[in-house]
């Protein structure tokens, strides 16, 4: 029997890991099931905790919920913990795209200034969340989603030293959801392969006939939106020549970089009115909280796809399922690289195609990068490198150093004079520098 820990429990998208739970119950043999949060997420925790309950009680099983603000409490013993959780709560990420944008500079959750400050605040506490697992759960699985969810996954393996984790990101999962239908397919008539980093891949498509498809994607991505952008991703067009030349599907954050004006002149644009992303999720949250507060819901209600992460804990049951039953489900994933990607170091994690089974995911080959995607990958992949050692370390000189590689920060003056003001805004919780 199976005991499941989520650690940010109080997270609006519990409901729809209870649901992928339960949808996967013939698979999953679970006894127990533990919500752990903090001392400012127990108002949350209680709403998600009871609603989770209402939902495991209507699909008439008998699995326990438990809520506890004890982290090593839940972690006893545990056969998978699913990390979920938002160190410094919306009001941070409120900061993240506030001060670049003061700046004239992009930030947001995962890119820009902002990226690297939630890597900063999470490293420490990811850290010591795998230093208990070590003691009192040194089998589980670790499956994270925790934002920047590749940086995560990285410091886990490369200074956490755990191995039995997998990194998780529903962008790959909204593109095969929503593309096939674009040229008149479904999912299993396609081969799909993805690499890259989170938030930095591509991927190609081939039918059955081992025909590429890719193009045709392209084509029907021009004449209608971008089938399976999630909410939080303003769409401006890619260049339709660059794409040509490319012969990739680029994820949907690729746009922060390659029409970078366009989607800073708009985030600012949205600041003035709607106000940043994490201002609009505040509002979603309290309607998604109103809503779980009624004692006669019990199910996932359809407000939840307002979020951009929909369907990532779906993909979360889904890699559990597919560990446990040894299932080798093809899933996109961040993992070891293992020469997956040749064009990146093999001991470091990459966001790729792989099958998941009992010993976790088995990258897929996918090969070389052309030089200008290359170049971006290597670029990005070492920023996330340094991000994470300054996050571990406090080097203010590395820090200084990630700021100066990422592509959204103009480097200078203006650059340091960011970082030190961002430093300051979130010394509560830079316990390292
Ligand atoms: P949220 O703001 O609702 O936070 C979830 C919970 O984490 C809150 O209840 C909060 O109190 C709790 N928390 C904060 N610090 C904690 C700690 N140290 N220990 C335990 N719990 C803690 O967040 P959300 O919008 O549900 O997102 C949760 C996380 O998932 C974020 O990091 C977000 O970026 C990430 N996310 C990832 C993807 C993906 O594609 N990988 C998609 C969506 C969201
Ligand atoms: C996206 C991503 C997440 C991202 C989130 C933001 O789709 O894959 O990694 O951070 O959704 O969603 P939100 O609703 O919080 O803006
Ligand atoms: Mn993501
Ligand atoms: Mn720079």
């Amino acid at each position: 029997a199976l005991k499941m820990v989520t650690i940010g429990g109080g997270s609006s998208y519990t409901p729809e890991l209870i649901e992928g739970y339960i949808k996967r119950q013939a698979q999953l043999p679970i006894k127990e099931i533990w919500l752990v949060d903090i001392p400012d997420g127990e108002k949350k925790l209680k709403i998600t905790g009871a609603m989770a309950k209402r939902m495991v009680k209507a699909a008439g099983l008998d699995w326990e919920v438990h809520l506890t603000l004890d982290r090593r409490e839940a972690l006893k013993d545990a056969d998978f913990v699913s990390t979920q959780f938002r160190v410094g709560l919306l009001e941070a990420r409120v900061k993240d795209e506030r001060i670049p944008g003061s700046y004239g500079m992009l930030g947001q959750e995962t890119n820009g200034a902002g990226g690297i400050f939630k890597a900063f605040r999470t490293v420490p506490v990811i850290l010591d969340i795998v230093k208990d697992m070590k003691e009192l759960c040194p089998n589980a699985w670790l499956i994270n989603f925790t934002n920047p969810s590749g940086m995560i996954t990285e410091a886990i393996r490369t200074w956490g030293k755990w191995d039995r984790a997998i990194g998780l990101c529903n962008v790959p999962v909204m593109a095969m959801m929503n593309e096939p239908a674009t040229i008149g397919k479904t999912l299993d008539e396609l081969t799909y392969k993805f690499a890259g980093i989170d938030h930095f891949h591509w991927h190609r498509v081939w039918d059955n006939t081992g025909r590429e498809v890719t193009m045709a994607i392209i084509d029907k991505i021009y004449d209608g939106s971008d089938a399976g952008l999630p909410k939080n991703i303003f769409d401006v067009k890619f260049f339709r020549e660059q794409l040509k030349q490319m012969k990739m599907i680029p994820c949907g954050y690729h746009r922060y970089y390659y029409r970078e004006q366009e989607m800073l002149d708009h985030s600012l644009e949205e600041f003035k009115g709607i106000g940043t992303r994490a201002q609009q999720v505040m509002r979603i949250e309290h309607e998604l909280f109103t809503l779980y507060q009624d004692p006669k819901l019990d199910y996932k209600p359809k407000q939840l796809a307002e979020r951009g992460g929909a369907h990532y804990s779906d993909a979360a049951c889904e890699a559990i399922a597919s560990i446990y039953n040894d299932k080798r489900t093809h899933m996109v994933v961040s993992t070891m690289n293992h020469g997956a990607i040749p064009d990146l170091p093999s001991d470091h994690v990459v966001e790729v195609s792989a099958r998941v089974g009992a010993t976790g995911a088995i990258p897929l080959a996918f090969g070389n990068f052309q030089p200008a995607e290359r170049g971006w990958l290597q670029l990005m992949k070492n920023m996330e490198l340094v991000i994470d050692e300054a996050a571990v370390t406090g080097d203010y000189g590395l820090a200084l150093q990630a700021f100066m590689m990422n592509p959204l920060i103009p480097s200078g003056q203006k650059a340091k004079d960011l970082l030190d003001e961002m430093l300051v805004a979130n010394k509560r919780y830079l316990p390292q520098f």
